[in-house]
Parts: structure tokens; C-alpha cells; sequence
């Protein structure tokens, strides 16, 4: 297969990690005899310093030609330190998600057999948790208006507006998942108190029976924040707005014990963009110390859901597995015994695809 990835490895510790990412995805190139290019881009802080807009033309233009979008962290200390300034990083990243009509936000939530006992929760909850949000990206209460405060300024007001429309392209998303897992959807909702919700719950039943292979389930979003910490392994795919996304999604992210370790996807109509959840961690740019491993892991998701390579996919999961079991891993995971540089592990990754597979 042809394959088109527009790199943009951001600020901080980006750069070094989605470096580590490439390694592994021209293995798999190599390995499974596919010929990919790769076109790189600015965002974020480094985009500001070298051209005033932290989202430039250029890179778009580079990520919209392209077949899937990898990107690493953006975010510098002189921009979090300076509330007043006008253009921010940040800034970059929603627009990227705008103009790349990304409305969707896939965070998966696993463990990672050799590292379970890191997760807050006990043992028997987590061993083989296994499930995936699909977050509403770019509607709800976020984006709704009007939004502000009354002349006096002693009351203020978001709208949280949803259409079926939105509803519909999201839900899909997660019907479809959930037929290649294990058939079972969680609408998360509060519907018992919110108009916008109750849209959700009515738009999902009616979809539901165009899918009848999948058990769907409805839960408010109060019982869910209970829910994923007392019975995690009780969900497959779950499908939630904006603010509810938001929210437990962090929340699911602790579950695993390594939030340093989890990869994301943002879909939407065209191109599809891969990230880790982390930041830019900027204490730690240039040393060759961060974890490569949530980037790799988002090169996985890029095989599966943008290319549908599903062995490619496990061959990627398959290797950071072994590295996670074998030890070969950088100073956040050692634990104070043997570490690996960033750029080691993802060399040992590469090699170990070309092996192993
Ligand atoms: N999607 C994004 O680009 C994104 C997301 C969150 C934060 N940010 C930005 O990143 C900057 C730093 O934010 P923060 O400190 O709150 O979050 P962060 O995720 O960058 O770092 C928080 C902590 O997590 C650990 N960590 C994160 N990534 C790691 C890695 N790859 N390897 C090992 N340890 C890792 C470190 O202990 C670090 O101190 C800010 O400018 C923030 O705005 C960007």
C-alpha cells in the first residue's frame, strides 16, 4: 500500500518522540512491503517563533494531502507562563481540529500485563481492561452559543447545542466499532436531566436498529464515572459529547497506571490524526529521557483505523508489549533499574519488527 503521513512533531519532547514513531513505522514499511513518504510540518510554539501562527497554511495544506496525520505534543513554559499573550499554541491545535474536520476523539484504554500493578485500582479490576471512548470532538457546550456574562458581569452562560446530525456521525463511529470488538455500545448520557441528551438517547435508539448486532446500553454519565472505576472490565465501546468525553476520558486514563503510555486518534470526514495523550513535557525536551512508547502505540491506531492494517497494527502493539516485558525502557517505567535513552528504544522497537515478524 501507498501511504501519505504528514509528520508534525510539535514542541517539547515531540520531536524526539514522533522521531522514535518513524523508526517503527518505516520498519513496518520494510517489513510489510509498503511504500510510505513522509511530509513534515510546523505547529505549536515552534510554529509561532518561526512564522507569528501557531497552525500555519503550510502545514495544512501538508495534512490535508495526506492520508494520516501523526502528531507529537505542542505547548512551551513562555506561553503557559504569559496569560496575557494573544497567540498561543493551543490556539493551533483547535484549528488544526476544525479545518481537519476531526469530530471524533478515540481514546482506547488497556493494560499492559507487565506494568498492571502500577494502575491505582486493584488487581482483579484491571487485568484485561479493554475499552475505547469515542468522544464528540467539536460540538456541545464547548462551541455552543450564545456564551458569556450578563452586562454586570455577575452571571455567566455556556449553551450546550447539539444537532442529530453530529449525533448520528459520532454514533456511527462507535456502532462500527464495536461490531469488529466485542458488540457492546454505552451510550453515555444525562438524559433524565438534559435536553441535548435526551436527543443523544433517542438519535442512538433509533440507529441501534441498524445495527443489530450490537448490545447497546444506556448509562447516565454520573453512574459511568462510578462505573469505570469499580467495573472497567464492564465496557467495550463507549460514545459520549464533548464535556462528558472530556472528562472520563481522563479519568479512564489512570486506570491503565501509565498515562505516559496511551495513544489517541481524531477522526473526522478526511484525514485522520494520531497523537499521544501526553504533553509536550518540556523539562524533559532534548535529553533523549521521554517515552516513545504512547507514539508508537498511536502508530498502531494509525494502521488500524486509517489503513486498516490490522496485523501491522499488532506487530507494533506486539513489540512495545515485549519492550515493556523484556525491560527495555526509558527511566519513567525502570523504576530506578536498567533505563534506555529515548532514541534506544525506539532503534531496539524498529529492530525487533524486522525480526520478530
Ligand atoms: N495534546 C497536547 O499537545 C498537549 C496535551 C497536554 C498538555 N500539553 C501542553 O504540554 C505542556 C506541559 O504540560 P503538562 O506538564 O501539564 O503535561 P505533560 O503531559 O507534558 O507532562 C506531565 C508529566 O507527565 C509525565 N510525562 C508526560 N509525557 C511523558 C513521556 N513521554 N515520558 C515520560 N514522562 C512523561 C512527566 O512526568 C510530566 O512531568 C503544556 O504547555 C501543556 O499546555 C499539550
Amino acid at each position: 500500500m501507498e501511504m501519505n503521513i504528514a509528520l508534525l512533531p510539535g514542541d517539547g519532547i515531540g520531536p524526539e518522540v514522533v522521531a522514535q514513531a518513524v523508526k517503527v513505522v518505516k520498519a513496518v514499511g520494510q517489513k510489510f512491503g509498503h511504500k510510505i513518504t513522509f511530509k513534515e510540518g510546523l505547529v505549536g510554539a515552534c510554529a509561532i517563533d518561526a512564522t507569528g501562527d501557531p497552525y500555519p497554511d503550510a502545514t495544512h495544506e501538508i495534512c490535508a494531502a495526506s492520508d494520516a496525520v501523526l502528531f507529537g505534543a505542542i505547548g512551551d513554559p513562555k506561553y503557559d507562563n504569559d496569560p496575557k499573550a494573544k497567540v498561543r499554541p493551543e490556539q493551533g491545535l483547535l484549528r488544526m481540529r476544525q479545518k481537519l474536520g476531526l469530530f471524533a476523539n478515540v481514546r482506547p484504554t488497556f493494560t499492559f500485563p507487565s506494568l498492571v500493578h502500577k494502575s491505582p485500582l486493584k488487581l482483579d479490576r484491571v487485568e484485561g481492561v479493554d475499552f475505547v471512548f469515542f468522544r464528540e470532538l467539536t460540538g456541545g457546550v464547548y462551541f455552543g452559543e450564545p456564551r458569556g456574562r450578563n452586562e454586570q458581569g455577575t452571571k455567566a452562560f455556556d449553551t450546550n447545542v447539539y444537532s442529530k446530525e453530529e449525533i448520528v456521525r459520532l454514533a456511527r463511529m462507535g456502532f462500527e466499532a464495536a461490531q469488529k470488538r466485542r458488540k457492546l455500545l454505552t451510550c453515555v448520557d444525562k438524559a433524565n436531566v438534559m435536553a441535548t441528551s435526551r436527543l443523544w438517547r433517542e438519535t442512538v435508539q433509533e440507529l441501534a436498529n441498524e445495527y443489530p448486532d450490537v448490545k447497546v446500553e444506556y448509562e447516565f454519565v454520573d453512574a459511568v464515572a462510578m462505573r469505570l472505576i469499580q467495573w472497567p472490565k464492564a465496557y467495550d465501546v463507549l460514545i459520549t459529547e464533548n464535556l462528558f468525553g472530556d472528562i472520563l476520558t481522563d479519568e479512564a486514563s489512570v486506570i491503565s497506571g501509565s498515562m505516559g503510555l496511551m495513544p489517541s486518534a481524531s477522526l473526522g470526514s478526511n484525514v485522520k490524526l494520531f497523537e499521544p495523550i501526553h504533553g509536550s513535557y518540556p523539562q524533559a525536551a532534548g535529553k533523549d529521557i521521554a517515552n516513545p512508547l504512547a507514539t508508537v502505540l498511536s502508530v498502531a491506531m494509525m494502521f488500524d483505523y486509517a489503513f486498516d492494517l490490522k496485523e501491522e497494527a499488532e506487530a507494533i502493539t506486539g513489540v512495545v508489549n515485549l519492550s515493556l516485558a523484556e525491560g527495555v525502557v526509558t527511566e519513567d517505567i525502570a523504576e530506578g533499574g536498567k533505563s534506555y535513552k529515548t532514541s534506544e528504544v525506539g532503534d531496539w522497537l524498529a529492530s525487533k519488527v524486522i525480526k520478530a515478524y
